[in-house]
């Protein structure tokens, strides 16, 4: 289903509807405001404080105490928390916005799901295989009652749409793969040695969570507002590096173009193994089996340094530090975020197969990425871009490739059990070991 056509369904669902429902059975915001948990207010999290001011923030939580009393300027109401389990037992809750790290996510979509709030949780929404597909059960539970989306709201750059009308619309011909790289480097040797304490108010034990103890230092948390991401997310027990990292929005390019669920293989190579961190340069590459409107096609995944060959030699890929490519059997198109570039190829590739849509026939713009969501959540029947479906497969696709990378050969996947059929020791890679006291799906 296209935009166009989700809209026009969406539309039809709120038409049945009489008010703005909230999800908790009997419990509503006055004026149709959302009762809203924004659980890491600094960093990521300001980037959301302008769309929540439209709603009720009723609760502020993070595992350091000195963020709250700027966040308690703009969302003076809030009751605030260290502890993310026990904010979201605040009874007056509809909805959460998380900006926590990495390694906390899943648990906290799962607690939230479990308690019936609508969830906008930060990319990427699991490090685990797992972690994805717990997530993505237990919304589809839910599906039409709560609203979701991960953050990756360049989604909502026009860029995204052009990509599938023109690959949609046969532009290229059949498709028959798909390449997403990013390039960004940040080499690390290890976990950082143990230095200095936490600073008061700093509960560093409740910011380890659910990962294996690992001593404080101060290096893990001098990041600027928003980019303090980089210096913990490519340690294996905090993150998944480039994947989780830029990877998510680029894949993301790619993704919103191909209507792919989960692969039946992947495959992986890259430097070589570090126990603490992620890969910086790696590539992986899944088999995707056919769906309604195109054949089976492969998926590529380059980083660090790695880059697909570009079909020709004046088109130089490495000028796009994180970008998408197409091939068809009649062409290929070449993107970033913001632009592409359609190369048709070979003596047949005239375009005369191909019309561009016409004003009226062009996907609508999504509007804004946050809003979309907090829409959703007044009016569950509205579709969300950036789904837990939607975006639990896409990095469960990605994850796949670091089993495969770990475990140095092809893997076969049943992604309806979510099993390596194949090779024993990467089943056991799907999932994380939690320091005792975390569960999962609480
Ligand atoms: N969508 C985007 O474009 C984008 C951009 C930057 C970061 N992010 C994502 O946002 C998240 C946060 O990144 P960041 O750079 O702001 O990180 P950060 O280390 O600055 O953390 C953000 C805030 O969350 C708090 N926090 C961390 N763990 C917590 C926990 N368990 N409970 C409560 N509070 C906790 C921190 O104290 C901090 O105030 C990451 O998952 C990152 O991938 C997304």
């Amino acid at each position: 289903m296209n935009r166009r056509e989700l809209l026009k369904t969406a539309t039809v669902g709120a038409g049945m509807l009489l008010t703005s429902g909230t999800a908790r059975a009997g419990r509503k915001s006055p004026n149709d405001k959302l009762n809203i948990a924004l659980i890491g207010v600094w960093g990521r999290g300001l980037a959301h404080y302008d769309s929540l001011s439209e709603e009720n923030v009723v609760a502020l939580c993070d595992v350091n105490e000195s963020r709250f009393a700027d966040a308690l300027k703009r969302f003076p109401k809030a009751k605030t928390y260290i502890d993310w389990r026990k904010c979201l037992d605040q009874k007056d809750l509809d909805a959460v916005v998380c900006c926590t790290a990495d390694h906390t996510h899943a648990f906290i979509a799962n607690w939230a799901l479990n308690r019936d709030l609508h969830v906008y949780m930060e990319k990427p929404l699991a490090i685990s295989v797992e972690e994805a597909r717990v997530v993505r059960a237990n919304w589809l539970k839910r599906k039409g009652k709560l609203a979701t989306q991960v953050g990756m709201q360049r989604h909502a750059m026009p860029n995204f749409d052009r990509l599938r009308e023109l690959v949609r619309d046969g532009a290229i011909g059949e498709l028959s793969a798909a390449y997403a790289w990013g390039n960004r480097q940040i080499r690390r040797d290890g976990y950082l040695p143990a230095e200095g304490q936490p600073p008061e108010g700093f509960h560093f034990d409740l910011w380890l969570g659910p990962s294996p103890a690992h001593p404080y230092n101060p290096g893990y948390f001098s990041g600027r507002a928003g980019a303090n991401c980089l210096s913990w997310n490519m340690f294996w027990d905090f993150g998944v590096g480039q994947i989780g990292d830029m990877g998510s929005h680029t894949m993301d390019l790619l993704w919103n173009a191909i209507d792919a669920g989960l692969p039946t293989s992947a495959e992986a190579k890259g430097e070589k193994f570090n126990p603490d961190v992620t890969p910086v340069e790696c590539e992986s590459h899944f088999e995707h089996p056919a769906n309604d409107w195109r054949g089976p096609i492969r998926v590529s995944w380059y980083q660090g340094g790695a880059m697909p060959r570009s079909p020709k030699p004046f088109v130089d890929l490495n000028q796009i530090g994180h970008g998408a490519m197409f091939k068809g059997s009649k062409g290929y198109i070449i993107a970033d975020f913001a632009s592409r570039i359609l190369m048709p190829f070979g003596d047949n590739a005239d375009l005369t197969y191909y019309k561009p849509r016409t004003p009226e026939t062009v996907t609508p713009p999504m509007g804004h990425f946050q809003k979309q969501w907090l829409d959703a959540c007044k009016n569950p029947s509205l579709k969300t871009a950036c789904d837990f479906q939607y975006s639990a497969d896409m990095i469960e696709q990605m994850l796949l490739g670091l089993v495969a990378y770990r475990v140095g050969r092809k893997i076969n996947y049943d992604g309806a059990a979510g099993r390596v059929t194949n090779c024993p020791e990467a089943n056991d890679l799907l999932r994380r070991q939690y320091r005792p006291g975390w569960t999962l799906d609480g």
